[in-house]
């Protein structure tokens, strides 16, 4: 029986020898190991022998047994790896081709010209604020001087949650949240999301703005202008054409609108500039002596300015985005060209 076994470890390994291609090393493998393979049934074999034979007879068929598993392995290695070098050289695979390149992450852009933008502010000395997103009536409208059934509403309907819970409908509540916790000086700059029942090619019901407030003694609009005109000779390059619109908030006075030439048309007009030539990218104001009020600042000793940037709006002229709408399809082709 011992010699049976030794003959079967030699034709194994001859066999083994000769094996080429991976359905053959698997076919061999299960003769000689399989559940009825031939050392299979011979180790079962034992069982009908009287113990010392057996046990002496067991361990060297368990040796064998290691030795031919582990030739397995190997010679299964060596054919795939000669197989590979075969389809190398006969050009099925094209080492030529170029590779797979993986798919970078990266911030969307609203956020890279958001931070950009508080940058340049930072620089001029304004201080990160924040504040929520849900946001109660009293700071979004009422601590502005819009109180419940004044007109300028209109132009900012949101969406309730209850009669004293909105959605902001823009950046302006931090000024108030800001003043009603710190003495001036104030200098901040805040960023953030904002709501409004509006849709077209140029608004979308949810957008971004970046609130500025800066209240001191002695601060005029001289200042206002100053900062706003560095902000976008800063960002936009100093060749920037922008005009200030005189306009209308109930919080500020006086108040004006800063429009930048479409970069789309070239300010010959457009579909984006509605025709105009023009871009509106914020409001802007002095601080009408009632919001003081609501914070307990002395209107006689301080002045202030404040002013709320779209970042759409800034990011639609910087990089050329006839369409607010496609920065929230989401649409990586265009998100990677920015
Ligand atoms: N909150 C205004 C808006 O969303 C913009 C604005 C105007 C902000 C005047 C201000 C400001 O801080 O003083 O249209």
């Amino acid at each position: 029986m011992e010699d049976q076994l030794r003959n079967l470890r030699t034709e194994t390994l001859s066999l083994i020898g000769r094996l080429t291609d991976e359905k053959a090393v698997e076919e061999a493998r299960v003769k000689v190991l399989g559940r009825k393979g031939d050392l299979t049934q011979f180790l079962r074999g034992l069982k009908d022998l009287p113990p010392d034979r057996r046990a002496a007879l067991g361990q060297l068929a368990n040796t064998i047994k290691a030795e031919l598993e582990e030739e397995f392995d190997r010679i299964l290695v060596e054919v795939r790896r000669n197989a590979e070098m075969r389809a190398l050289a006969e050009d099925v695979v094209d080492v030529t081709l170029p590779g797979r390149r993986m798919m970078l992450g990266r911030r969307h852009i609203l956020h890279r010209v958001a931070q950009d933008m508080i940058e340049i502010f930072r620089d001029l000395g304004f201080q990160l604020a924040e504040g929520p997103d849900v946001e109660l009536d009293y700071y979004n409208f009422e601590a502005l001087n819009i109180p419940r059934d004044h007109p300028a509403r209109d132009m900012q309907d949101t969406f309730y949650f209850s009669d004293n819970v909105v959605l902001r409908t823009h950046t302006s509540p931090v000024e108030t949240r800001v003043m009603e916790k710190q003495r001036p000086p104030v200098r901040i700059i805040c960023p953030g999301k904002v709501y409004r029942r509006d849709a077209d090619m140029t608004h979308s019901p949810m957008f971004m703005q970046v609130e500025g407030l800066w209240v001191d003694e002695g601060i005029s609009f001289a200042d206002l202008k100053g900062v706003l005109v560095a902000f976008v000779h800063e960002y936009f390059g100093a060749g920037v054409d922008l005009r200030f619109r005189p306009s209308f908030f109930p919080f500020t006075e006086p108040s004006a609108e800063v429009d930048i030439q479409c970069v789309i048309c070239g300010g010959s007009g457009c579909r984006t500039c509605s025709n105009t030539g023009w871009l509106e990218i914020l409001g802007s104001g002095m601080n009408d002596p009632e919001i003081y009020r609501f914070v307990d600042y002395d209107p006689e000793r301080y002045t202030g300015f404040a002013f709320g940037i779209g970042i759409e709006r800034v990011a639609m002229l910087k990089y050329g985005v006839p369409d607010i709408r496609t920065f929230y399809e989401n649409d990586v082709r265009f998100l990677t060209q920015l």
